[in-house]
C-alpha cells in the first residue's frame, strides 16, 4: 500500500471546533484519508468536506473506541489485512442519494427511444436479449425504476432474455437494495398504479413498507463493482448502461477514463 501510516500525536494545531459528536481532525489526517479513498474508489473530495469526512467516520472510531483519526488510519494500514474496514471506511464516504425515476425524462427517452429500436432490431432477427447495467446504483431506486420501465413497455416480456446488472461499491447500500424494501415516503415518483403492479405492501410489523415484487428483483443482479478497478469482473456487453450522479465524485482524468471503458462495454 502506497499510504505510510501516519506518527500518533496529540498535539494539534488550532483549528475550528468540530461537528457535534465529530472528533477533531488534523489537516495531515484528512490529507491522509483523502488520498485513501482517492486510491480506494477513485473519490475525490475537496477541502471543504474535511468536517463531512470527519463527521462520517466518527462512528467508525466510536466502533473501534479509538480517540484520534490517526488511530483509525493506522488500524486500516497495519490491522486490516482481509480489507474488511477498509470496506466499511468507503462505505461511510459514499454519498448515496437517489430516488425512483430520478430525472425520468431519461426513463421516458427509453421507453420512447431505446425500447422500441431494440423491439425493431428483434423485428429484423436480432436475439430478444436485453442487458442494462445500472453503475452506481445506490439502494435500488435506479434499477428499479428501468426494471419497471422494460417490463411496462414490454408485455410480452416472456419471450425476451433480460438481466439487470445493479452495481455499487458500498456494501450497505448494496444490501439494502437487494431486500428491496422502501418505506411509503420513499415512493415519491411511483404512481398507485406501479405501486399495485410493481410492489407489496407490508402488514404487522412491516405495516408502511412497500417490498418490491419477486418477478420484478428476479431480473436485477446485484453486486459489489468498484468502477476504478481494472478489469471489471464482467464478461457481458450492455444495450444501456446507466451511470448517473456517481462520475460527479471523480475528477477528469478518472471520468475520462471511465467512459472509455463504458464505451467498450457497451
Ligand atoms: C449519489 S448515488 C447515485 C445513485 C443513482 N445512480 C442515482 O442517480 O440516483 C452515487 C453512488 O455511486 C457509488 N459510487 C461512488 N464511487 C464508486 C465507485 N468507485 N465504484 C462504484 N460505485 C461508486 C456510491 O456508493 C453511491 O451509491
Amino acid at each position: 500500500m502506497y499510504v505510510r501510516t501516519l506518527p500518533v500525536t496529540r498535539e494539534h494545531p488550532p483549528m475550528p471546533a468540530p461537528l457535534p459528536g465529530t472528533m477533531h481532525i488534523t489537516d495531515k489526517e484528512f490529507q491522509a484519508f483523502r488520498k485513501l479513498i482517492f486510491h480506494e474508489a477513485g473519490i475525490s473530495l475537496s477541502d471543504a468536506k474535511r468536517a463531512l469526512v470527519a463527521s462520517r467516520l466518527a462512528r467508525r472510531l466510536r466502533h473501534f473506541g479509538f480517540t484520534s483519526y490517526t488511530q483509525y488510519y493506522n488500524h486500516l494500514m497495519d490491522q486490516d489485512p482481509d480489507g474488511h474496514e477498509r470496506v466499511q471506511m468507503v462505505n461511510c464516504l459514499t454519498t448515496n442519494k437517489t430516488n425512483f425515476f430520478r430525472e425520468s425524462h431519461h426513463f421516458t427517452f427509453l421507453r420512447e427511444h431505446v425500447l422500441p429500436w431494440l423491439q425493431e432490431q428483434v423485428r429484423q432477427g436480432t436475439p430478444a436479449r436485453m442487458r442494462f447495467w445500472s453503475a452506481g446504483c445506490s439502494t435500488g431506486e435506479e434499477p428499479y425504476s428501468l426494471a419497471m420501465t422494460v417490463r411496462e413497455a414490454l408485455p410480452s416480456l416472456a419471450n425476451w432474455d433480460l438481466r439487470i446488472l445493479a452495481s455499487d461499491i458500498d456494501t450497505s447500500v448494496l444490501q439494502a437494495a437487494e431486500r428491496g424494501i422502501y418505506t411509503a415516503d420513499r415512493l415519491d415518483g411511483v404512481s398507485d398504479a406501479q405501486q399495485r403492479r410493481h410492489f407489496l405492501r407490508g402488514r404487522g410489523q412491516w405495516e408502511g413498507t412497500y417490498q418490491v415484487k419477486p418477478e420484478l428483483q428476479q431480473i436485477i443482479t446485484f453486486r459489489r463493482i468498484n468502477l476504478n478497478e481494472e478489469p471489471w469482473p464482467i464478461r457481458t456487453r450492455f444495450h444501456v448502461i446507466l451511470c448517473r450522479n456517481v462520475v460527479i465524485y471523480f475528477n477528469r482524468e478518472t471520468q475520462r477514463r471511465l467512459f472509455e471503458r463504458f464505451a467498450d462495454a457497451l
